[in-house]
Parts: C-alpha cells; structure tokens; sequence
C-alpha cells in the first residue's frame, strides 16, 4: 500500500469517527443557499478533521473540499477531493446512506479513491492501476449486459426547483427501461455500489467535484467505465456523470441522448 492511500485511509476514519460521534445527536442543522442543501455541525468537524490529517502528512498538497472550498498550496500537481459527508439529507434523517468520499488526484488524472460508510462499517477503497476492494476484498461491476436486465441509480440537484435541467424526464425514460432506478441519496455511495456490482449504473446532473473524485476512480479500477453522459471523457468539474458496468454503457448513454434532444 502507497503512503497516499494509507493517509485516505487515516483521513477517512477521522472523517467516520465523526459521523458516528453526531449519528442521532445534531444540534445544528443549517440550510445553505439553496433550499434543501443542508449543513450540520458533523460535515464541518469531519472536513477539519480530514484536511487537518491530510495537511500534517502534505502540507505542500493542495486541497479542494466542499465546505471549505479551495485550500491553495505550493504544489498544483497533487489535489485531494473531499466529501466529508456525502448524503447530508439522509443523515439528519438518520438514513444509514451516508459517507465519507476522499480522493487524490495528480495532474488531473486519480492516484487514490476512498468511500467510507462508518454506519454500515464499508470502506471502500481504490489505487490507480492496483485494482478496488471493499472491506479488504477484491470487487468488480456487475456482468448484466441489457439494460432491461439492470438496477440502476440516480440523484437530483438542490438547484432542481430553479433549473429544467432538473433530471425528471431522464429518470421518467429509464424508470420504464430497466428494472428500477433507485434515488438513495448519496452519489459516492452509489458509485461505491456499481463499483461492487450491486448496482449496474449511476447517472447524475449537477454533481460537483467531491461528489465523484473517489467513486470513478473506484468503478474504472473495478472494471467499469465512467463519462459524461453523451459518451464523452469524464471530467470531475463538468457536473455530469454517466457510471457503469461497462456493458449497458452504450445503451444508457442512447436513451439519455433520445431524451435530452427532445
Ligand atoms: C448530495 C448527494 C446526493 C446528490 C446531490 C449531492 P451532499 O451530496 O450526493 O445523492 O443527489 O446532488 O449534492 O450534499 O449530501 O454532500
Ligand atoms: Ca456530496
Ligand atoms: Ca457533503
């Protein structure tokens, strides 16, 4: 193991150690700008708490986590991504899909990917070119090979009420053409599970970065592809994803076009 993983993984566990300590206990749940968009006393101390550890190991890395924006450094090379709490919704409703997602990225391109449910005890976990693992063990996507065939999920923007973009009609299309489209909550989970094949796809609009660094990572190393919902290369800032198995890529990729020409 690099000593970039085994600092995600450290900064992971301080990040779930939080979660546990509020789980059920918040006394400050606030709204962002956006109605909906929650903050809470256990996103901000687990994101201290993870930039802290990660700023000790490398202080010369540059930072991007979502609370707290852009933490300039010497070194433009080396970001790490952070969620410090993916599915903040769920958690103040105690809805055991949350998460802590932690990525590296070099040069643009992801060394490191971390997805980390302190509730159900799953650590997911990826290295560029060395494969992806939950628990300890080694994971691949799902061999489903139709879409009629597939579980798929999906999530909406904070900002859907004021855009059209909003990702009803998508959904609506595949709803009637697969086997069911879950909506759980958090987007780095539901990557972390087509990563592991119990899911077959995710897509999202207007994702942001901290999102999706550390889930891509995790389903490419298990064997999956992942791009922008036309097909084209996948960009952790262009706040879309399309996330699969590989094999029902193509077909997902045709309907969501069929639908967003309309
Ligand atoms: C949200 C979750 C959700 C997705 C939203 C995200 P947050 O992240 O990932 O599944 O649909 O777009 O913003 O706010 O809970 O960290
Ligand atoms: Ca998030
Ligand atoms: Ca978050």
């Amino acid at each position: 193991m690099t000593k970039f993983l085994d600092v995600a993984k450290s900064a992971a566990f301080e990040g779930g150690e939080v979660l546990k300590k509020y789980w059920g206990n918040l006394s400050h749940v606030r709204h962002k700008s956006l109605e909906g968009d929650l903050v809470t006393e256990a996103d901000n101390e687990s994101e201290e708490r993870i930039i802290a550890l990660i700023q000790k190991a490398y202080p010369e890395h540059q930072i991007l986590s979502e609370e707290s924006g852009i933490h300039q450094a010497k070194d433009h090379d080396y970001l790490w991504v952070i969620d410090p709490l993916d599915g903040t919704t769920n958690y103040t409703h105690q809805f055991p899909l949350v998460a802590v997602s932690i990525a590296l990225y070099h040069q643009n391109a992801p060394l490191v990917g971390i997805v980390y449910n302190p509730i159900s005890e799953e650590f997911f976990e990826a290295e560029h070119g060395l494969g992806a693992k939950l628990n300890g063990q080694t994971i691949h996507v799902s061999s489903v090979d139709q879409l009629s065939d597939s579980l798929l999920a999906t999530g909406f923007a904070y900002n859907r009420r004021e855009t059209e973009d909003n990702n009803y009609a998508e959904f609506c299309h595949l709803t009637n053409s697969c086997q069911g489209v879950r909506r759980a909550g958090s987007a780095a989970l539901d990557l972390a599970y087509v990563a592991c094949g119990r899911l077959d796809g995710h897509w999202e609009i207007g994702l942001k970065p901290w999102d999706v660094a550390a889930g891509a990572l995790l389903i490419t190393e298990a064997g999956g592809r992942v791009t922008a919902l036309n097909n084209e290369p996948f960009d952790i800032y262009e706040e879309v994803i399309l996330a699969t198995n590989g094999l029902i890529h193509d077909e997902i990729s045709n309907e969501l076009m069929k639908v967003r020409s309309r």
